[in-house]
């Protein structure tokens, strides 16, 4: 029997909600070791830097055991590859995500057939919830508090509602 000592649980988190955090708690259920893999894709438009949502993921998770927060850039696989751990974790809020996620697990395991996806379902309170909903709803300062951890909240205010201000 082949145990697994860590998985790998990649993303933006731009920025880490509690729907991510929800994952990441699950995750902590049936591997040791979770590894957060926080993409630095210079071709994507991040609302916060890799060093600020490096710096944000580890603040949530400092309470938990076993995980490891960590970046890479280029193919997850190659990643994968390099620090030897081929099981990816991937929330699923909705049937909706489901295609896409599908299509990327299969692209991988092409792209690398010791990869294994695993899925795992987001808990009800956090099935609308993403990071993109929650920076719109900073932009017109609305209240975050329900949908992210207080130091994600400061830095949506520091981002969005001072910004906004000195505009
Ligand atoms: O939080 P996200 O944006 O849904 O995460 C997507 C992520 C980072 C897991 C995915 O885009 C990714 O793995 N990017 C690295 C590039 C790669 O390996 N692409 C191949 C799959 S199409």
């Amino acid at each position: 029997m082949n145990i697994v000592s860590a998985a790998i649980y990649p993303g933006s988190f731009d920025p880490p909600t509690n729907g991510h955090l929800d994952i990441i708690t699950r995750a902590l259920y049936l591997f040791p070791e979770i590894v957060i893999a926080v993409t630095d894709n210079i071709n994507k438009k991040h609302a916060f830097s890799l060093h600020e949502r490096i710096d944000l993921l580890q603040k949530i998770t400092k309470k938990l055991k076993g995980v490891k927060v960590t970046s890479f850039s280029g193919l997850l696989v190659d990643y994968a590859e390099r620090i030897n751990s081929f099981v990816l974790v991937r929330g699923l809020r909705a049937l909706s995500d489901f295609e896409y996620e599908f299509q990327v697990a299969l692209v991988n395991r092409k792209l690398n057939k010791k990869i294994e996806t695993i899925f795992l379902i987001t808990d009800q309170r956090y099935t609308f919830l993403s990071s993109s909903i929650v920076k719109e709803i900073a932009m017109h300062r609305g209240d975050i508090k329900k949908f992210v951890p207080q130091c994600v909240v400061k830095k949506l205010k520091e981002k969005y509602y001072i910004s906004k201000i000195i505009k």
